[in-house]
């Protein structure tokens, strides 16, 4: 995690929980997190080595120490990168003991020596698991901002979406009890979290299990406490009758995947990059979007590429999918999204170029992955569910807000809204769905399809 050849020259407190190390040459600033526990401060442990090495390197510029040898104006990484194995980061030659090192401690063999990192091809990192830096934003805030300066989502997280416009309508404010049902990265649920205060309550859900448990141990770090639960939204009023909570101020569900679903190549959401058609987002699911391709009859493909994702080449990309299964299964993105170019008449290269001229135009797969990933996660099932317990898990008064990023969602909420007031369970609903601002697409063009909508309890 350390810059190559770049020596550290302060180290500062920074605010009450991060230390502040900056190296010269570039004036770099790394801000190092720290979580106040009983014991003290506890940092992770990838930033303990770096302070180590920095608070040493500053209490021998303080003495003064003048250093000797050929080696002694290269920088220490490089210098110990010269050293055998197994002697790395010690002062003591080679077979000989310090006394003072071990005086009181166990004897220790010698430190393992680190993987070296891959160097990709190019400049810049093209696959995700090289982007390594973007995956350790609390070590690399630089390149998180360059990143977003671009337009692009850094590696491993999520920009949330419409934030003050969801806090606005939904008006959280301190001692309430918020239902976060798609918890995903954390980014609306740090702002619930901040509007609650210490006296009000966060139940967050997600279908996905590893990412719950990255963000809660994320919100955590931050400072956060919550009620997290593995569950499908459609389960809200189960959870709560569980955590013996008998109603709601707020049920907030932001759909579909989060970045870091689709940007990981193995979860299988993605026609940018190869990886298994799987796009399950919740592990317990028992058919991947491959066994669906492999079971469904042309009929079927057909209608569900129409009625789930408005896909006008419907009856060819279903037809063109028969056919090649008919040879080998279709297990990779890639292999899908080439038939989907077949099937559309469109020369990949042409429409790579188009592209690269800033041409832009929704990806040819993009509606067959959308239809495909609702298809396995039955997510149309989960919302009609959520949307019929959602007024018995609200308090009176209280509010449902929902982020939706495609027609047939839209439609289901806007109609349960509007039947919902007819009936006298709503006492008031939107009157037209809130949409991302111009700055906010620029910001992040994912927000582009977003549609925001919500409804108060009688
Ligand atoms: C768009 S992301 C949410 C992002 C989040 N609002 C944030 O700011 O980081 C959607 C998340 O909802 C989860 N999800 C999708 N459908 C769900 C369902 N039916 N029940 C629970 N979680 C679901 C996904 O696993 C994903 O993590």
């Amino acid at each position: 995690m350390r810059p190559r050849g770049l020596e550290p020259l302060t180290c500062g407190l920074g605010n009450r929980r991060s230390i502040l190390l900056s190296y010269e040459r570039s004036h770099e600033t790394l801000p190092l997190h720290l979580t106040p526990t009983s014991a003290g401060y506890k940092a992770p442990a990838y930033t303990i080595d770096d302070l180590a090495y920095t608070l040493a390197r500053m209490s021998e510029q303080d003495s003064d120490k003048p250093t000797h040898g050929p080696d002694s104006d290269k920088p220490k990484s490089e210098r110990d990168s010269d050293k055998p194995m197994g002697e790395q980061g010690s002062d003591t030659p080679a077979g000989q003991h310090d006394p003072d090192k071990s005086a009181g401690q166990p004897e220790q063999g010698p430190a393992p020596k680190r993987a070296r990192r891959k160097r990709y091809a190019g400049t810049y990192p093209r696959r995700f698991e090289q982007r390594y830096k973007e995956l350790d934003p609390q070590a690399h805030p630089d390149t998180i901002q360059q990143v977003r300066s671009h337009g692009r989502t850094p590696a491993g997280s999520h920009v949330p979406i419409m934030v003050d416009e969801v806090m606005t309508a939904l008006a959280v404010g301190p001692g309430q009890v918020v239902a976060d049902c798609t918890l995903g990265y954390g980014g609306h649920a740090e702002r619930f979290l901040k509007l609650l205060g210490p006296s009000g309550k966060l139940i967050g859900l997600d279908v996905d299990g590893g990412q719950l448990q990255r963000t809660v141990e994320r919100l955590k770090f931050a400072g956060f406490e919550m009620i997290a639960r593995h569950s499908n939204f459609a389960g809200l009023a189960k959870v709560m009758g569980e955590l013996g909570v008998a109603g709601v101020d707020v049920i907030f569900a932001d759909l579909g995947v989060s970045s870091m679903q689709v940007d990981e190549p193995a979860r299988g959401f993605s026609y940018k990059q190869d990886g298994p058609l799987d796009m399950r987002m919740d592990a317990r699911i028992k058919l991947s979007a491959a066994d669906h391709l492999a079971r469904l009859s042309e009929a079927e493909l057909s209608q569900l590429l129409w009625e789930l994702a408005d896909e006008e080449d419907h009856a060819a990309i279903a037809r063109t999918i028969v056919l090649r299964r008919g040879r080998s299964p279709i297990l990779r993105t890639h292999e899908l999204t080439r038939l989907i170019f077949q099937a559309k008449g469109i020369d990949p290269a042409k429409h790579k170029q188009a592209v690269a001229k800033g041409e832009v135009a929704p990806h040819p797969a993009a509606r067959t992955f959308q239809a495909l990933r609702i298809l396995v996660n039955n997510e149309l099932a989960s919302l009609r569910e959520l949307l019929r317990v959602a007024p018995e898990c609200l308090l009176p008064g209280g509010k449902i807000g929902l982020v939706t990023f495609h027609s047939g969602e839209d439609r289901l909420v806007k109609q349960a809204f509007a039947a919902g007031l007819g009936h006298g369970v709503y006492q008031a609903i939107c009157e037209e769905p809130l949409r991302p601002s111009g700055r906010e697409v620029f910001d992040n063009p994912r927000s582009r399809p977003a549609r925001f909508r919500w409804a108060q309890k009688a």
